[in-house]
């Protein structure tokens, strides 16, 4: 019986894993460059977790599961509630602000499509303890200093970011309830990934209203809100502040020099209920992706976690639409290359081989990489298995060599030198 893969789900030969390696690696880099320490959790929590505050488009897709002592759990679906009850837990002594990272392997029980599975890796970026939109700033540097790393440019990706508190303010003062507020964002989050009379249709039944579902599709066409919220910011010192969020956004980006890279974009919602202040989208310029990457401010989560109020900030990139980007923009040719191996060792008639798997041991004993024929045959078939293996040198034992004497060959020159094998230790 043949079994297949599960729906949505991706094997990685050895292949696929160099590009793997290849982006978190990068990912790594970036974060521990930009100051942040790696944390992990577990991939199940209680399934509570996930529908308390992450949303119904969450919950809708969690992968749960009853355990034999009848817990409800889920597979994680994001990191962030993780984060949240992991810091909580520790909270007197865990030294601020916590800038911390992670790159979890994540699953949401989505439709399959172009730059979305069932499982993924996700990295993960966030500062825990500043109420300082300087720290949006940061956490936007650290997605923008990574992508730069591996040869994205202004002309291939934009940061989209936009204000929830704006957002909020307005449609609460259009007379939407508070407690409908995390079902529009969530439906407006949908705006470019439905068509539009299907948005529009749920936005309507949501809010029943037509004059209302008009103003919110002006503010989302970015048409109306000039009176509107002009109004707004004169009166309402919340909106005033909301502004003024905007506005340090905008300069201390100017400051780390990516202000080419970010354009305010007031319909950028994010579906997630946590946040509460400027929120940000990654995605490709040609803008026929999904987003590359997603974040913003959750300045109650860990409250509503059951801790204090801190607030947080941080985004999640996953490794999808990066991949299908990074390829399309030939950034992936390079890596693709399988590793090099140091030394591989032949061996010229077969009464020499436990030599050569004496010497292999050696090598790999100081740390080089090494490899050597299961099947040996004649030099010339191992010296093209070490040409596959991409080896940088062969060293070759028994032939026209004497005894204590190694034949060196340099597979990138073709040139053969003989060397006393102590010697070769020594210079190794
Ligand atoms: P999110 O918008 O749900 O945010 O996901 C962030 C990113 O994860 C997306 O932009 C996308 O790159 C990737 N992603 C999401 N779902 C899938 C999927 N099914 N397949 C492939 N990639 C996917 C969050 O998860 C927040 N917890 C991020 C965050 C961290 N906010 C603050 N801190």
């Amino acid at each position: 019986m043949k079994i297949p893969p599960v729906k949505g789900t991706r094997d990685f030969y050895p292949e696929e894993m160099r590009v793997h390696n290849f982006i978190v690696d990068g990912w790594k880099r970036a974060s521990v460059r930009n100051g942040f320490e790696e944390y992990d959790g577990p991939i199940f929590e209680h399934l509570q977790m996930y529908k308390v505050k992450s949303g119904d488009e969450i919950a809708e897709q969690l992968f749960s599961l009853t355990d034999r002592g009848g817990r409800e759990l889920a597979i994680r679906p994001e990191i962030t509630p993780t984060l949240a009850r992991m810091v909580n837990q520790k909270i007197n002594s865990l030294p601020r602000p916590i800038k911390w990272f992670s790159v979890p392997r994540l699953c949401r029980a989505e439709r399959p499509q172009k730059g979305r599975l069932r499982e993924f890796f996700q990295w993960n970026v966030d500062i825990i303890g500043v109420d300082d939109v300087l720290a949006d700033a940061e956490v936007i540097f650290a997605a923008v200093d990574y992508l730069r790393s591996v040869g994205l440019t202004e002309k291939d990706i934009q940061v989209k970011y936009s204000s929830r508190k704006v957002l909020t303010l307005y449609l609460k003062s259009l007379g939407i309830a508070e407690n409908k507020l995390s079902e529009v964002y969530r439906i407006l989050d949908k705006r470019e990934k439905i068509p539009a009379d299907v948005f529009e249709k749920m936005l309507s039944d949501c809010l029943s209203d037509k004059k209302i579902v008009t103003k919110v599709l002006d503010y989302m066409e970015k048409k109306m809100i000039v009176e509107d919220i002009a109004r707004l910011e004169k009166t309402n010192k919340e909106m005033t502040d909301a502004f003024k969020e905007l506005y340090d956004l905008n300069e201390y980006l100017k400051d780390m020099g990516i202000d080419e890279y970010c354009v305010e974009e007031p319909s950028i919602v994010r579906g997630l209920a946590y946040y509460t202040g400027i929120v940000f989208e990654i995605h490709d310029s040609v803008g026929d992706l999904r987003a590359i990457c997603g974040g913003g401010r959750f300045d109650n989560l860990l409250h509503d976690f059951g801790g204090p109020s801190i607030s947080a900030t941080g985004f999640g990139m996953g490794d999808c639409v990066l991949e299908i980007l990074l390829e399309e923009r030939g950034l992936l040719k390079d890596r693709l290359q399988k590793g090099k191996t140091d030394y591989f060792v032949a061996y010229a008639e077969e009464l020499y081989k436990r030599d050569a798997v004496d010497l292999v041991a050696q090598l790999r004993g100081k740390n080089k990489i090494a490899n050597f024929s299961y099947k040996g045959g004649g030099l010339g078939k191992q010296l093209k298995e070490a040409s596959m293996q991409n080896a940088g040198k062969c060293v070759i034992i028994g032939s026209e060599s004497e005894r204590g004497e190694l034949a060196i060959k340099d597979m990138a020159t073709g040139e053969q030198v003989t060397v006393k094998e102590e010697e070769f230790f020594k210079s190794l």
